[in-house]
């Protein structure tokens, strides 16, 4: 929980797990997330979706993360829990690397996802592009296209700067109109459901096939 909060998280099973569930909640109550949909969650973590999708009648759910322990925990905790789920580790080079040490040998801007296209009807990417720089965010972004089916959604969250992008140690905060572009430039349409907010504060964004 610590890899995916924070070291410093205050109370950090409750701040885990009640992110999850409201997170959940708001999907199913806004139609996001369907009866059946063939989830992809990229930069899963320890599962912090995961675990609350178990009960869920999803169709299927895959999990991916550069980190092998948090994959490995993954894969012996809710792997063996319902045979629906699954979990991969690809060593993808990131910056996370200054957070938890491992380094990874992929290159993200060349990672070519292993599933076919519109293997998934939903994405999730839950502070997943807010800790990569925007190049490698549309490297990802094609990847979605390819593999996202045409009426299939897309939700990610971003951290923006105020005025020019920039990185501080594990965070990247994005001008919003290049990250728009990004989004365009992959086949998406995107939207937004409120105004952008700067800092270290998530945008969270709802992106659909262009169209
Ligand atoms: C803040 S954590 C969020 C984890 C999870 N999505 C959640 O909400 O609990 C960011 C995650 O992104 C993963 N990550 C960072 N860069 C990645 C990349 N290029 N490809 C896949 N996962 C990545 C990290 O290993 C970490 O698990």
């Amino acid at each position: 929980m610590r890899l995916v909060c924070g070291q410093h998280a205050e109370d950090l099973p409750g701040v885990f797990r009640t992110a999850g569930e409201s997170l959940l909640r708001e999907l199913k109550t806004v139609g996001l997330l369907k009866e059946g949909d063939r989830v992809l969650d990229v930069g899963c973590g320890c599962g912090r979706f995961a675990r609350v999708l178990l009960d869920e009648p999803i169709g299927g759910y895959v999990g991916f993360d550069r980190h092998p322990g948090m994959i490995e925990w993954c894969q012996a905790e809710f792997g063996r829990l319902d045979p629906r789920f699954a979990f991969h580790h690809f060593d993808v080079k990131s910056a996370y690397v200054d957070f938890d040490g491992h380094a990874g040998e992929v290159d993200p801007l060349s990672f070519v996802w292993p599933w076919d296209e519109n293997a998934f009807d939903f994405a999730l990417l839950a502070s997943v592009f807010t800790h990569m720089p925007l190049e490698e965010a549309a490297a990802y972004l094609r990847e979605l296209k390819r593999v996202i089916a045409p009426q299939g959604r897309v939700v990610l969250s971003v951290f923006f700067a105020e005025g020019e992008a920039f990185s501080e140690t594990i965070n990247f905060y994005y001008e919003p109109d290049a990250f728009h572009r990004v989004v365009a430039e992959a086949g998406f349409d995107h939207v937004v459901r409120e105004a952008p907010v700067t800092g270290a504060t998530h945008n969270w964004y709802v992106l659909t096939h262009a169209g």
